[in-house]
């Protein structure tokens, strides 16, 4: 029995990605969260990922319980690591949105349970397999494709990037100046094999890339700074100019929600391009397949 997190997209091996995305595919799971419970808490708004959870918890047999933060107050009512104590005394796995990652490891240092990232200010892990799931609907194999984002270089991206560079696909990130991809996740990128190229210019990410991606200029939490976000990201809304740029099959991803005319134009998220609805019904599937590894693992 092995306990393993999902903290991040780095936390699975190369070939235990592939093997979750057959996971995610495989008809008829078997129903491994018989008669248990998920314990899902969150800190922030969601639609896809509450809704994406709760119903691969429930077809795989299991019954989600899902907890706002205010209703249990980790770290003030009482430290993360003991919720986490408690929570993996009733259930087989823990989700959590946090702001914090931090907080996720201090859930995992306590749980006797599977952790899963549902979202954190570092990294978006779950959408990232649903972002690999897609593409790979469509484009059959890995190899030799790329994948263009364009924007912030925030939690969404950070985890496309880990996942791509396990999975062999090329990236190209751009975004404005002092919006930048971390460094020290370009480096694991490229330590993870990844072909990574960082530059301001979308039109240089968007060249000849087989699939363009982006999402909101403000994530939660920065609201307060969304007027100056949208000056600072002008120029970098995905439109049909720069998807022109693209390979002429390119599709158009965005985890959702999105604002039309600001990261992207009406025109591209709701045409033929655009992946986005297939993406969004693939966070159930990849999340039923991780939680199929994990609890496999967990055996
Ligand atoms: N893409 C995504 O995580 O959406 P929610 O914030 O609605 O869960
Ligand atoms: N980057 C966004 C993603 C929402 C799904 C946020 O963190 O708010």
């Amino acid at each position: 029995m092995t306990l393993r997190h999902f903290l991040d997209v780095d936390d699975l091996s190369s070939a235990e990605l592939a093997a979750t995305l057959d996971l995610a595919e495989q008809a008829d799971p078997p129903r491994v969260l018989a008669g248990r419970g998920v314990a899902l808490l969150f800190e922030k708004p969601s639609l896809r990922t509450r809704n994406a959870t709760e119903m691969a918890v429930v077809q795989l047999g299991g019954h989600p319980v899902s907890l706002r933060a205010e209703e249990v107050d980790v770290d003030v009512r009482e430290p993360a690591a003991d919720a986490a104590r408690v929570l993996s005394r009733y259930h087989a796995a823990i989700g959590a949105r946090v702001f914090e990652h931090a907080k996720l490891e201090r859930m995992a240092a306590g749980s006797s349970v599977p952790v899963v990232n549902l979202l954190s200010e570092d990294a978006h892990p779950c959408q990232a397999l649903a972002d690999l799931l897609t593409l790979r609907q469509g484009w059959r194999s890995f190899a030799g494709r790329s994948v263009a984002w364009i924007g912030d270089g925030n939690n969404v991206c950070r985890s496309l990037v880990l996942a791509a560079a396990l999975a062999g696909v090329a990236v190209r990130v751009a975004t404005p100046a002092g919006f930048a991809l971390p460094k020290p996740v370009v480096r694991r990128a490229r330590h993870l094999g990844g072909d990574v190229l960082v530059t301001n210019r979308p039109e240089e990410a968007a060249e000849g890339a087989d699939a363009v991606a982006t999402d909101v200029w403000a994530s939660m939490g920065q609201e307060a700074e969304a007027d100056r976000r949208k000056l600072a990201f002008a120029g970098f809304g995905v439109d049909e100019a720069l998807m022109a740029r693209a390979a002429p099959e390119a599709v158009f991803l965005h985890c959702l929600p999105a604002h039309r005319g600001d990261e992207v134009s009406a025109d591209v998220i709701d045409g033929p391009r655009s992946v986005v609805w297939q993406q969004a019904e693939n966070r159930m599937h990849a999340t039923r397949g991780l939680l199929l590894f994990l609890m496999r693992a967990h055996e």
